[in-house]
This record gives structure tokens, sequence and C-alpha cells, in this order.
């Protein structure tokens, strides 16, 4: 069994990140082999300042420390340092199909009415998400719901190349994902209907780890929701987008069941929920933001955990990218 996932280092670790994925990451490590990567690779597929890209792949490594990822557990290092991820990309290409690519909700999103003028890399991005897991043969990626349908297309094209390539021998894993139930999907906090997103324009839409108390208040507080008191039970919630997200935050935080949770907030209005709620973001947010704060400038160490992981990596990936040259029947 062996864990692979991947975070873009695009702006600010937020609470839909690690509620929908770093929580489990972290959780994982204990009990398998995991590999975790900053997907930088993914980040040139949009326009980018490349000192910028530099410094949050730093930051986004910082944080998953802080967050509680031990890289004496864990292999943790950024796709870049790792070529074998691209060469797979590009060995993987002659097996997906433009169809299955065409039907990925991500890039039409980001796209949106330019898709003319989108990148290539925006268009093969899913490509390179299932070289990433397949490269060292996944058995398990935990992962936001977003995420779903770019590992559904990892197995199509893990699938497609076994049959057509393997000669009766399994190349690659096909890979499951893992999809919390409870906090799969974390909602902006001023829209119940839009995801939490590094790429909102409004900072108030979430909640980022470096957040101070005063600010994770403030976008609480301001947080939209609806005129009703809270119901007293988890079916109350149906049709109210906004309640829903944020009593599934306080439960996540709480480690406790939707329904816990309101048979003590049931009946009152938003205010003391959110008072509370903010509280207890606060308090599970302060521990990772002061180790955050305290490794953030070591570039040193930061980068001496990067390579060390990136080693490690190289020498995992390096069966399966052989495999896969041999299968296609390329002369090396
Ligand atoms: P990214 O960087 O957008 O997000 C990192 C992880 O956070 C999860 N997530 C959320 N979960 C719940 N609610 C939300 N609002 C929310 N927003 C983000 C994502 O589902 C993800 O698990 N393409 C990927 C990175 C990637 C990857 C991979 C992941 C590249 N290669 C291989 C897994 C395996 C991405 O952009 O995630």
């Amino acid at each position: 069994m062996r864990v692979v996932s991947g975070i873009q280092p695009t702006g600010n670790l937020h609470l839909g990140n690690y509620l929908g994925a770093i929580r489990n990451w972290v959780k994982m490590q204990d009990e398998m082999e995991c590999l975790y990567f900053l997907a930088d690779l993914h980040a040139i597929s949009m326009p980018h300042n490349p000192a910028e890209l530099t410094a949050n792949t730093r930051e986004m490594a910082a944080a998953l420390i802080a967050c509680g990822l031990d890289i004496n557990k864990s292999i943790l290092f950024n796709q870049a340092q790792v070529p074998a991820h691209a060469e797979l990309q590009w060995l993987l290409s002659g097996t997906a199909r433009m169809g299955w690519l065409n039907r990925m909700t991500q890039f039409k999103d980001k796209s949106g009415k330019n898709r003319e003028g989108a990148s290539i890399a925006l268009f093969t991005y899913p490509v390179l998400q299932a070289a990433d897991v397949l490269l060292y043969q996944a058995t398990h990626v935990p992962v936001g719901e977003d995420q779903k349908q770019h590992l559904e297309l990892a197995r199509d094209i893990a699938q497609k190349f076994n049959n057509d390539f393997g000669n009766g021998t399994d190349i690659f894993t096909l890979p499951d994902p893992i999809i919390p139930k409870a906090t799969a999907r974390i909602m902006s906090l001023r829209d119940g209907t839009a995801k939490m997103s590094k790429s909102d324009l409004s900072d108030m839409s979430r909640i980022n780890l470096v957040d101070d108390a005063d600010t994770i208040l403030t976008k609480l507080k301001k947080a939209k929701t609806d005129a009703e008191p809270l119901p007293s039970e988890a079916a109350g919630l149906e049709g109210r987008a906004e309640a829903t997200n944020l009593v599934g935050i306080y439960a996540a935080f709480a480690e406790e069941s939707v329904d816990a949770t309101l048979t003590r907030f049931g009946g009152q209005g938003f205010g003391a929920f959110k008072s509370a709620l903010a509280e207890l973001v606060i308090e599970n947010f302060r521990p990772i933001s002061e180790r955050f704060n305290a490794l953030k400038g070591d570039h040193e160490q930061i980068d001496a955990a990067l390579a060390k992981g990136a080693a490690k990596a190289r020498e995992l990936g390096a069966p399966t990218l052989k495999a896969t040259y041999n299968a296609l029947g390329l002369l090396r």
C-alpha cells in the first residue's frame, strides 16, 4: 500500500485544503508509506511569476511541515526535482484521449471563455496528475472532492495502458481516491455554492493558515448566513448551504458529528455560534501557524528537506519509469 498526493504551491494553504486533504495526509503517514509533493510543475499551467513560485514552493513546504507532516515518516518533495513526473506524462500522452481531457471540468472552469488562449499545460494537466500517482504505484490518493474526476482519469489511463502495452501484466496500479466524507468540499464563506479556493478574488471567502486570530474572527463574523436560527439536527440544514458549511467546519474541528454540534447550538442564532467557531478554528490553527512562522524563513532547512525527499522519490519512481519505456518499445 502506498499513499501519494500533491498540492499546488500557489497562494496560501487554506482551511479547505487542510480539512479536505492535509489533515488526512498527516493521519496516513502513521499507517502507510506516503509521498507528498508540491505540484510546482502544475503551477506553470497558469500565468505565474517565477520568483513568487519559488517563494510559494518553500512556503507551502513549510506549511505542510507545520501541519504535522513529518519528513522522517513521509517523503516530501517538489515535482521539479523529480524529472520522472514530466517524462512519464509524455509517455502517457500517447494513451490519454482528447475526448477524456475535453470532459475535465477543471479545464472548463479555469479556461472559461478564453479556451483558445489557455495554455496546453492547462489542458494536459490531468495527464501530469496521472503520472504523479502512477509513477509510484500509488494505491491510495487522499484528496478533496474536486480532484475526483482527475483521479478517475488516472485510472482510465492506467487501465488502457495496461491493456494496450502490459502484455498480460499490469504496468500500473489503479489508485483509489480517499475522500473524507464530512469535509470533501469546504465552501466559500461568501457563497455556500462555491468551493473555498485559493483563486477566489476575495480573501474574505477563505480562512488561510497564516491568518491571525483577529482576521479569522472577522472573516467568520462576516461569513454569509441566512436569517433562521440553527436547527437542532442535521436534517434541518437541508437547503441551507452556508449554515451547512459552517456547522460542518465546526464538527470537523471538534471531531464530532454534525448532529452533536447541533445538539449544542440548535435553536440559537448565528452570533454565538460564529464566535464559538472562530475560537475553535483559532485554537486549532494557532500551533500550526506558530510552527509555520518559525520555519518559513529557514530556506536552508526547507531546501534540505525537499532535496532529501526528492532523492528518495527519484529512487522509488525509477523502476516504473523504466518499465514504461520498455513496454512502449522505446530503445534506451
Ligand atoms: P489543490 O492544490 O487545488 O488542493 C490541494 C488539496 O486540497 C483539496 N481542496 C479542498 N478540499 C475540500 N474543500 C475545498 N474547498 C478544497 N480546496 C482544495 C484538493 O482536493 C486537494 O486534495 N491538482 C491538484 C494537485 C495535484 C494532485 C496530484 C493531487 C497534482 N498532482 C496528484 C493528488 C494527486 C490540485 O490542484 O490541488
